[in-house]
C-alpha cells in the first residue's frame, strides 16, 4: 500500500459528484414542503412609507407570508456586529434588503406573491463611492457614521527614510469587486422537528454561524437548532456568513407554518443581494534609494463595506497587514479604513482583502523597477524577506527557512521554459509581455479572529479496521474531505478507501468556527491527529499484547499494527479492532485543537498577526491586442510554499482553479452598478472565464518551510487565488508599456489607457 500523505487516491467525493449522486439542497424535498420566497426592495436608501402584504397573500398556494412584527426572536443578522434586521422594519439601506418573507406550496407561486408586492418607498440620498462617503456632508447609511474602523499599521513611521528617499513612487489604484459565481445559489431547507427544536440543512461554508443565526432569529438555545451542511456547490467565501441569512428567513417561515420550508435564490437575486469581494481604493506612497532598496512605504486603503459590516472589518483587518507584501521595508505606515456606501455589501472573498491589496504592492514594485531601471525579478530580489532581514510589516520575525526567493526562482525558471511558445497564433499586431507577482500570506486567522481558530474532530474505530470520521470544517471543492481522509488514514496505517469522512453536523462535533482563511485541512488535520493519538492510548496496549511488545513500540502502518524498527512481527489491525471489540475496550475518541495565542497590538498594528506564513510566486505571460484591448494569458508559472502536501490532486486543483478564478477577477468580471443596483445580474452580462480561456498552468510544490499544520501542512486554497491578477496587470502592462491603474482590464479600459479610439467604441459603454 502507498502512503496516503502526497498521494493521488480519489477524492472521496469525486465519483458522487461527477455522477450527479450527491444531493445538494436543490435535490432535497419532504412531504408537506413550502417553498420560501423573498420580498425584496428595489431602490435603496429609501425610507419604508407602507408595505401592502394583502397582494401576496391573494395569490393561491400561499401559505403564510410575514413581516419584521412576525420574527418570533431578534429581528436581527450579522455575524460581527447584528446591524443588519432580517426583515426590514422601516429604512431600506440597500437594493434586496428583505422586506417580507412568503412561504407557497410551488416556488412559482412563492416568488409571484413576493412580486406581486408593491412597497411604497420615499427615496433618500444615497452615497455610493467610499471616499466620497467621507467626505463632510455624505449621506450617512447609519446613525453611527460611514467610517465603520480604520486599521493600522505603524513600524519606525516617519522615519528619515520617508524624508529623504532618493526615488519615491505614487500610485491611486481603484480595484474592482467580483462575484462569487459559485455553482449553486444560496440555498437551504429548514425542517421544525417540534415547537421547539429545529433542523437546518444548507449549502454553507460555517454551520456553526448559521446554528448562532437561527438560535437568534427563532429564541431558540444553540441546542435545538442542528445544522447539517448539504453538498455544497462552491463557496469562496460568498457562503461564510451569508447562508446564515438564507437559513434565518427559512426558519422563521418553517416555525410560523410548521411545515418545512426549502428557500432557493433566484441566480438573478443571488447576484444583486448577497456579498461580493470588497471594491478597494488604494493609495501607496513608496520610496527606495537609488538602487531600488525599499526605504518606507506608505498605504491608504478604502474597502467599500457597502450597506452593512458584514465581514468587513475581519477582511480590512488582512488587507491591512497584507498591504506591504513579502518586502523588507524599514518604516511603514499603513491605514485602512472600512467605509458604508449603499452599495452591494462587501464580504469574504478567497483571499479576504489580500488580493487588493497584493495587485497594488505589486503594481507598485513595477513602478519602482521602471523608476530605478532595473528589471522587475531584480527589484523583487532586491528587497524580498530573507534569512537576514526576516521581520514582517508588523515586526514578527519569520523563522528560517523563508521560500520567498525559492519560490521567485522557482516561478522564474518554470517560465524560462516557455521561451518561443506561443499558445495564440503569431499576428504583427499582437503585443506579449511577462509578469511577476509575489505574496506572503498569514496562514489561518487573524490575531483578532483567533477565538475562533479551534476544531473538533471524532474517530470512530470500527471492527473491520475501517473508520468514521466526523469533522466541523466543510468540504465546498476544495478538498477538505480529501485532506482530512488522507491524514485520518496516514495516522491509522489505514488505506484512505477505508476512511469515511462525514459533512459537518453541529449535533456530532464542537462548534469548530468557519471553514475560512484557508485553514481547513489545518484545522481538522491537528484535530484528526489529537483524536487518533487518544485512541492510541488504548489501541497500542492491546497491540502490544498481541504483538509481545511495549505499547511505545507499535506503529501502524499498510493496514498492520507492528514493532517499530522490525515490520516482520505484525497483526492485522482489523485482529486488534477484533480484540478491542470483545474486550469491549471503547473505540470513540474526540480530538481538539486551537491555535496558540500571539501577541498583537491593535493600536499599532504591531506583533504577529498570524501564527505562520506561505509564500508564493507567480509568472503570467500574455498576449495582448491592443486595438480591441483584448488579452490572452497564454501561461502562468506558479510556485507555492505549500509546507507539506497531503493530497496532491486537491492541491493542484486549488491552483488550477484559483489562477482562472482571479484571472476572471483581473481580466473580465465587472460588477455594473448604478446606484446600488446591478446592471449585470446574469451571466450572460456578467462575464467569468470558461475551459477554454485557461492557461497553461506549470507549478512548483515547495516543501522546504514545514507549517504548522498536520505533518507540517500550510493552506493553499487562498495563496492560489492572490498573485495571479496582479501577475496578469503586469504583464499586460509590460506589454503595452504603460501603467494600468484600475481593475478590472477590460477591453475599454485597455484601449482607454492606450488614449486611441478604439474601433467598435460605439458597441462599448
Ligand atoms: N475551492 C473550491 N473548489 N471551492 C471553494 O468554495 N473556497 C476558497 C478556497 N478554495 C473554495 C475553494 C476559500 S475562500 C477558502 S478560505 C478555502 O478554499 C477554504 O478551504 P480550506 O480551508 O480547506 O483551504
Ligand atoms: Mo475564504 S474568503 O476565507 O472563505
Amino acid at each position: 500500500m502507498a502512503e496516503p500523505l502526497g498521494g493521488r487516491h480519489p477524492r472521496p467525493d469525486a465519483v458522487m459528484k461527477v455522477a450527479g449522486s450527491a444531493r445538494y439542497v436543490g435535490d432535497l424535498a419532504l412531504p408537506g414542503m413550502l417553498h420560501a420566497a423573498i420580498v425584496a426592495a428595489p431602490g435603496a436608501p429609501a425610507r419604508v412609507v407602507s408595505l401592502d402584504l394583502e397582494p401576496a397573500r391573494a395569490v393561491p398556494g400561499v401559505e403564510a407570508v410575514l413581516a419584521a412584527g412576525d420574527v418570533p426572536g431578534a429581528n436581527l443578522v450579522g455575524t460581527i456586529f447584528p446591524d443588519q434586521p432580517l426583515l426590514v422594519e422601516d429604512r431600506v439601506r440597500m437594493v434586496g434588503d428583505r422586506l417580507a418573507l412568503v412561504a407557497a406550496r410551488t416556488p412559482e407561486a412563492a416568488w409571484t406573491a413576493a412580486a406581486a408586492v408593491e412597497p411604497e418607498l420615499e427615496p433618500l440620498p444615497g452615497v455610493h463611492d467610499p471616499v466620497e462617503a467621507l467626505e463632510p456632508g455624505a449621506p450617512v447609511v447609519h446613525e453611527s457614521g460611514n467610517l465603520v474602523r480604520t486599521f493600522r499599521v505603524r513600524r519606525n513611521a516617519g522615519g528619515d527614510g520617508a524624508a529623504s528617499a532618493p526615488v519615491v513612487v505614487e500610485a491611486e489604484y481603484r480595484i474592482g469587486g467580483q462575484e462569487h459565481a459559485y455553482l449553486e445559489p444560496q440555498g437551504c431547507l429548514a425542517i421544525p422537528e417540534s415547537r421547539s427544536r429545529i433542523t437546518i440543512v444548507a449549502s454553507c461554508q460555517c454551520p456553526f454561524y448559521v446554528q448562532h443565526a437561527v438560535a437568534r432569529v427563532l429564541g431558540l438555545p444553540l441546542a435545538s437548532v442542528r445544522v447539517r451542511q448539504a453538498h455544497t456547490g462552491g463557496g469562496f467565501g460568498g457562503k461564510e456568513d451569508y447562508p446564515s441569512e438564507v437559513a434565518a428567513c427559512a426558519a422563521v417561515l418553517a416555525f410560523a407554518t410548521g411545515r418545512p420550508v426549502r428557500l432557493i435564490y433566484s441566480r438573478e437575486y443571488d447576484l444583486q443581494a448577497t456579498t461580493k469581494r470588497h471594491a478597494m481604493v488604494v493609495r501607496h506612497r513608496w520610496g527606495a534609494d537609488t538602487d531600488g532598496r525599499l526605504l518606507f512605504a506608505e498605504v491608504e486603503s478604502f474597502l467599500d463595506a457597502g450597506a452593512y459590516v458584514g465581514l468587513s472589518t475581519v477582511v480590512a483587518e488582512r488587507a491591512n497587514v497584507s498591504a506591504i507584501g513579502p518586502y523588507h521595508v524599514p518604516s511603514v505606515k499603513v491605514d485602512t479604513h472600512v467605509v458604508h456606501t449603499n452599495n452591494l455589501f462587501g464580504g469574504a472573498y478567497r483571499g479576504f482583502g489580500a488580493p487588493q491589496v497584493t495587485w497594488a504592492h505589486e503594481a507598485t514594485m513595477d513602478r519602482l523597477a521602471r523608476a530605478v531601471g532595473v528589471d522587475p525579478v531584480e527589484i523583487r530580489r532586491r528587497n524580498l524577506l530573507t534569512g537576514e532581514s526576516c521581520t514582517t510589516c508588523t515586526g514578527q520575525e519569520l523563522p528560517s527557512p523563508v521560500l520567498a526567493g525559492a519560490c521567485l526562482d522557482r516561478a522564474t525558471e518554470l517560465a524560462a521554459a516557455w521561451t518561443g511558445s506561443a499558445t495564440v497564433a503569431p499576428s504583427p499586431h499582437l503585443r506579449r509581455g511577462t509578469g511577476v507577482a509575489l505574496v506572503l500570506y498569514g496562514c489561518n486567522l487573524h490575531h483578532g479572529g483567533q477565538f475562533l481558530d479551534r476544531s473538533s474532530a471524532v474517530v470512530i474505530l470500527q471492527p473491520d479496521a475501517s473508520a468514521i470520521v466526523r469533522v466541523g470544517l466543510t468540504e465546498m471543492g476544495q478538498g477538505n474531505l480529501a485532506s482530512a481522509q488522507t491524514v485520518a488514514a496516514q495516522a491509522l496505517g489505514l488505506d484512505p478507501s477505508r476512511v469515511e469522512v462525514w459533512e459537518p453536523d453541529t449535533a456530532t462535533v464542537a462548534d469548530s468556527g468557519p471553514t475560512v482563511a484557508s485553514r481547513g485541512a489545518h484545522s481538522t488535520g491537528l484535530a484528526i491527529l489529537d483524536a487518533v493519538r487518544r485512541l492510541r492510548r488504548r489501541l497500542d496496549p492491546v497491540a502490544a499484547g498481541l504483538l509481545g511488545c511495549a505499547p511505545g513500540e507499535v506503529e501502524l502502518a499498510d493496514g498492520v499494527a507492528r514493532v517499530a524498527g522490525d515490520p516482520s512481527r505484525a497483526v492485522p489491525l482489523e485482529r486488534v479492532l477484533g480484540e478491542m471489540t470483545a474486550r469491549r475496550i471503547e473505540t470513540i475518541a474526540t480530538g481538539w485543537w486551537r491555535s496558540r495565542p500571539r501577541w498583537f497590538d491593535e493600536a499599532t498594528g504591531l506583533g504577529s498577526p498570524y501564527e505562520t506564513y506561505a509564500f508564493a510566486c507567480h509568472v503570467a505571460q500574455v498576449a495582448v491586442d491592443p486595438e480591441l484591448g483584448l488579452v490572452r494569458v497564454e501561461h502562468v508559472a506558479a510556485a507555492h510554499d505549500v509546507g507539506r502536501i497531503l493530497h496532491r490532486d486537491a492541491i493542484e486543483g486549488q491552483i488550477q482553479g484559483g489562477i482562472v478564478q482571479a484571472m476572471g477577477w483581473g481580466l473580465l468580471e465587472r460588477l455594473e452598478l448604478d446606484r446600488g443596483r446591478l446592471l449585470n445580474p446574469s451571466f450572460t452580462d456578467y462575464l467569468i472565464p470558461t475551459a477554454s480561456d485557461t492557461p497553461e498552468i506549470s507549478m512548483a510544490l515547495l516543501e522546504d518551510a514545514p507549517g504548522a499544520g498536520p505533518f507540517g501542512a500550510k493552506g493553499i486554497g487562498e495563496p492560489s487565488f492572490i498573485p495571479t491578477a496582479a501577475a496578469i496587470r503586469n504583464a499586460v502592462c509590460d506589454a503595452l508599456g504603460i501603467e494600468i491603474d484600475r481593475l478590472p482590464f477590460t477591453p475599454p479600459v485597455i484601449v482607454d489607457a492606450l488614449g486611441t479610439a478604439h474601433p467598435f467604441a460605439d458597441l462599448l459603454d
